[in-house]
């Protein structure tokens, strides 16, 4: 089975504030980096260094060439990444004293997906591969059109919810990876468990991955429940902590490993990736997080 994730790459620029700023405020900040990060850029990076063999799609722009460094680097096949002129897309992130961030996105070369290039990345793949897929990128309704004629099995981590993902066909997708607030954007609901009963109800083949924050991650699928707790540590950068969870669950997954396995696996990838700056850079290998469930 091959793996696909079209998804975006971002330059983020991080800035280390006192607290998020608030609407008419100037404030200093206490530092800045750039760091490679795109929530799709980031699944690839997890799924790689969880050990699984992943093809990444999508566009940057000319200032782009670091993403294909990156792929070359952590083992990530950027075969179907297009560079085109403009700009790459990039994020302006704040992180607060209590490592909580707030995020603002500029698509750039993300936004620029055609039907003409999701067809030409779709004829390498075929039934029975796994598509990952974020919403970062435009194109989401069309890919997952194709993907689904194709026979391919589709992972959707809805985030950013927005209302463009309203135009997807949602019966289509086979895996929901999802927060909590992407859960009850979908479902119009606020508690968990009634989150999770939806979904099912809704898409009754599908398996659900719903991240609770603090209180851990539930996996839902027909009447089946495991819950999954945190591991609490210290955390300083909470970006991309979602996307190494869900790079090892999925990983965790194609190679056919039991789903409590996949979750304690993935709990602890994400709480060692937020004692780290960044996004990209904050994502362990698979050895130093079996290392430290031991
Ligand atoms: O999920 C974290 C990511 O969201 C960041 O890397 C940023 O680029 C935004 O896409």
């Amino acid at each position: 089975m091959k793996v696909l994730n079209i998804g975006s790459m971002n330059l983020d620029h991080v800035y280390n504030v006192d607290h998020i700023v608030q609407p008419g405020e100037t404030q200093a900040t206490d530092g800045m980096n750039i760091f490679l990060g795109g929530k799709g850029m980031n699944q690839s990076i997890a799924l790689a260094k969880a050990g699984a063999d992943v093809y990444h799609g999508g566009m940057i722009g000319n200032d782009g060439q670091l993403f294909l460094d990156a792929c070359k680097e952590y083992g990530v096949k950027s075969d179907y990444i297009r560079q085109i002129k403009g700009k790459t897309g990039h994020a302006i992130i704040q992180i607060d004293k209590s490592a909580q961030n707030c995020i603002l996105l500029y698509g750039g070369a993300n936004e620029r997906l055609t039907e003409e290039y999701v067809d030409e990345v779709l004829a390498g793949f075929e039934e029975g591969d796994m598509l990952l897929l974020q919403n970062e990128v435009n194109m989401i309704p069309y890919i997952v059109d194709k993907a689904y004629e194709k026979g391919m099995q589709i992972a959707l981590n809805p985030s950013p919810f927005n209302d463009r993902l309203k135009d997807v066909d949602m019966s289509k997708i086979s895996l929901f990876l999802m927060n909590e607030v992407e859960g009850g954007q979908i479902t119009g609901l606020t508690d968990p468990e009634e989150i999770i009963a939806k979904v099912v109800e809704l898409y009754p083949n599908a398996k659900i991955v719903l991240t609770l924050g603090k209180d851990g991650a539930i996996y839902a699928e027909g009447n089946v429940r495991i819950q999954q707790p945190i591991f609490k540590v210290e955390a300083v950068d909470t970006t991309a902590a979602g996307d190494t969870f869900t790079g090892y669950f999925l990983a965790g997954l194609i190679e056919g490993m039991e789903i409590a396995d996949i979750l304690k696996m993935s709990a602890k990838a994400s709480s060692i990736a937020v004692t780290r700056e960044g996004a990209v850079p904050s994502i362990p290998y698979r050895a130093e997080v079996m290392d430290a469930l031991k």
